[in-house]
């Protein structure tokens, strides 16, 4: 997911780098780890390896621990008793030796991230275990990218999707399955998103006699780069695939509860960069009659300004904001070329808002006598669309949580302005994105993600198997 950035307008300075500040003062909460139970898993596409299995000792009195309780047989609800398959698959994940793979796999991509189009040695691991599990794949997709199956092989498909790639972040995190590579990170949990996604398929490998259809697993590379979804799509990734379901971790939600909505979740992203130059055939070389970049930036800056609050529908959120303005460093010169550049985010249509934006500062710039010329980076990164959740594939999530964790831990997410690529799939077909909360002050999993001293809870990682599995397996026996 892509961070959402502030609708700053306010400074026009030499050079304005956005550069994300933590403070130090708050120091990690360690989690403790203990080693139990083994497992002699024979993957050894990682280095060094740590193939022991290891679970935390922490217990936390919270939904994860409520949700623990429904899976026990003891404690079936009436719900559950309606509902009998996804009690039995929430059983399958919450075995011990189930939680210790998951969590053992969440792990092992954890301490090995590998950066957007560069996941070789994730997918070469995600392969060995779909191996073990005797799940056949087609590979490689956009470079790394992996399509699974499992299920009868016919019509209907359903798909889960998860996302390989860490983040150009030091891990600030003192932990045992620390990031080995300087200064990249799994700090948007893709990595807890991959071992959810394995975790469905050994549930679903060991009720495949079930499925009425054929359940399609992706692993995508890229997601913070843009390119990934749409390169799998290019690449067949969604043939024949009626519906499509994924899920983000988000410290905003406790522990193991689902969150979703109807209709637009995410805004759709795009970035921009404009030159600004100075007539340069005016003026005659003297600096009084020169053209002024300087002047003709700013007021640019302040029109773009005007574009989110004066000509949005105030019910639409939209975002255009200038993160970055370099203009040299000379005491007295007008620079010739000056760099305006930044973001914008909506939820409505991106190409009106990105011509609009063109259109502002080339218009804007003409009135001081300069000239402007745009890039939108629409090769290099591409403009995500926003994600929009069908309704029926969003009430197919609910009903699912519903039944499977209990009313109390499902809940409406509010529209946000962060940006996921999962949108190149809600475009082409039916498709619903959903949260699973992480957060747990005991376990000091309260950081957002993209911050280098992000936690997560990994005892939310069976449920989000589970929840993953139930959405599938249902999918194929209502459609
Ligand atoms: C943070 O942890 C380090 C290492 O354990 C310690 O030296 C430092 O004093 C701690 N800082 C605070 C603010 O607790
Ligand atoms: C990938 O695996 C190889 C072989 O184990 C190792 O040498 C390399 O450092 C790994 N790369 C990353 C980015 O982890
Ligand atoms: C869950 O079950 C355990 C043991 O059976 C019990 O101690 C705990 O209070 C229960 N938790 C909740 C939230 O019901
Ligand atoms: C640049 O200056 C020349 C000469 O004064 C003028 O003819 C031309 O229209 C100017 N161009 C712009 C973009 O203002
Ligand atoms: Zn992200
Ligand atoms: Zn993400």
């Amino acid at each position: 997911m892509k961070q959402t950035s502030p609708n700053s307008f306010s400074l026009l300075i030499i050079l304005i780098v956005i550069i994300l500040t933590f403070t130090s003062c708050d120091n990690i909460t360690a989690v403790e780890f203990i080693r139990s139970s083994s497992s002699s898993s024979s993957n050894t596409y990682f280095p060094s390896g740590i193939t022991s299995t290891t679970t935390t000792t922490t217990t936390n009195k919270n939904h994860v621990n409520n949700i623990k309780n429904k899976s026990s047989a003891a404690s079936r609800s009436h719900l559950e008793a309606e509902a009998p398959p996804p009690s039995d698959i929430l059983k399958a994940a919450m075995k011990p030796e189930t939680v210790g793979w998951i969590k053992h796999v969440r792990r092992i991509i954890h301490q090995n991230p590998e950066l957007a189009f560069e996941e070789h040695n994730t997918s070469a691991f995600i392969r060995a275990e779909l191996d073990e599990l005797k799940i056949s794949y087609k590979f490689p997709l956009a470079k790394t990218g992996i399509r699974a199956w499992l299920g009868t092989g016919g019509p209907p498909f359903v798909a889960l999707r998860a996302d390989m790639d860490a983040l150009p972040i030091q891990e600030a995190v003192e932990w045992e399955y620390k990031s080995k590579n300087d200064g990249i990170m799994h700090a948007c949990g893709h990595d807890a998103h991959v071992a959810m996604v394995l975790g469905a398929a050994k549930i679903l490998k060991s009720r495949e006699h079930l499925l009425k259809g054929t359940v399609i697993l992706l692993f995508q590379p890229a997601e913070e780069k843009g390119n990934g979804a749409k390169q799998m799509i290019a690449e067949g990734a969604i043939e024949d695939v009626e519906a499509i379901f994924g899920v983000h971790v988000s410290h905003n939600y406790p522990s193991g509860t689902i969150y979703s909505r109807s209709g637009p979740l995410l805004a759709g992203c795009g970035f921009f960069r404009a030159v600004i130059s100075a007539n340069r055939s005016s003026g005659g070389g003297h600096q009084v009659h020169r053209s002024d970049t300087i002047l003709a930036a700013s007021a640019a800056v302040i029109s773009l300004q005007g574009i989110v609050s004066r000509e949005a529908n105030p019910l639409d959120s939209q975002v255009v904001s200038v993160t970055w303005v370099d203009g040299g460093n000379q005491f007295s010169f007008v620079p010739e070329d000056i760099v305006i550049a930044g973001t914008f985010r909506a939820f409505s249509d991106m190409q009106k808002l990105l011509r609009r934006i063109e259109e502002v500062i080339k218009e804007q710039v003409k009135v001081y006598r300069c000239s402007a010329t745009l890039d939108f980076f629409e090769k290099e990164y591409t403009i995500y669309p926003p994600t929009v959740n069908d309704n029926r594939m969003h009430e197919h999530v609910k009903k699912v949580a519903i039944d499977l964790l209990g009313s109390e831990n499902f809940g409406i997410a509010p529209p946000i302005m962060g940006a996921e690529d999962f949108s190149f799939f809600s475009k082409e077909i039916p498709a619903a994105f959903y949260y699973i909360g992480i957060r747990n002050e005991e376990v000091g999993s309260t950081h957002t993600v993209h911050s280098p001293r992000f936690i997560l809870d990994e005892d939310m990682l069976p449920i989000g198997a589970a929840t993953h599995a139930s959405i599938a397996e249902r999918y194929l026996n209502e459609n």
